[in-house]
């Protein structure tokens, strides 16, 4: 079985979003920033927690995070998201970051982490998250899985 088909190493939840880190992002030894990585799990896990809410979202909290090998240059990232559990107005989603060595090699699962997010109106409150049944067509087949 080749290390992409291994269980341990199957990517968990919907490709939220694709980059590449770039030399302006790395660390005085030539890394890329944990920072960085963290910036781009906040903004996939934005993304899947509005399309959920429909409406304005606010990460509250993170657990689990964990950098488990390093992102470099011409790393391309993928993030994806899956949502874990939704509350009245939270939900918590699971993130996880994977590359594509120098663009092309295998695929490698680098960072996980478990981001809370709460629903929020114009003022700034929480307000409930809508059940399945009340979103949008095109809302729905992006939580489908
Ligand atoms: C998110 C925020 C609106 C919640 O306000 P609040 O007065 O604590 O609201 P509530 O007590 O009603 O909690 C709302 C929900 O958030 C959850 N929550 C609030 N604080 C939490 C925390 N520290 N950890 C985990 N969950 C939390 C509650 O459990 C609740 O979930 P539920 O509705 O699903 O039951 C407020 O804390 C906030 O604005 N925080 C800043 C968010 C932000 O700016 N994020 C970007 C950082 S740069």
């Amino acid at each position: 079985m080749s290390k992409e088909m291994n269980s341990a190493e199957v990517t968990r939840g919907r490709l939220t979003t694709r980059t590449m880190a770039m030399p302006a992002d790395t660390n005085p030894a030539g890394d890329i920033f944990g920072g960085w990585v963290l910036s781009q799990m906040d903004i996939a896990a934005g993304i899947c927690a509005g399309q959920r809410a429909q409406c304005r979202v606010v990460t509250v909290s993170l657990d689990g995070m964990s950098f488990i090998r390093p992102v470099k240059v011409g790393d391309i990232l993928g993030v994806y998201t899956d949502i874990l559990k939704v509350g009245r107005s939270s939900m918590d989603i699971n993130v996880e970051c994977w590359v594509r060595r120098g663009r092309i090699g295998h695929r490698e699962k680098v960072t996980e982490a478990v981001f809370k997010f709460v629903a929020i109106d114009e003022d700034g409150n929480p307000t409930p998250v809508p059940n399945l049944e009340e979103l949008p067509a095109y809302a729905v087949d992006e939580h489908k899985s």
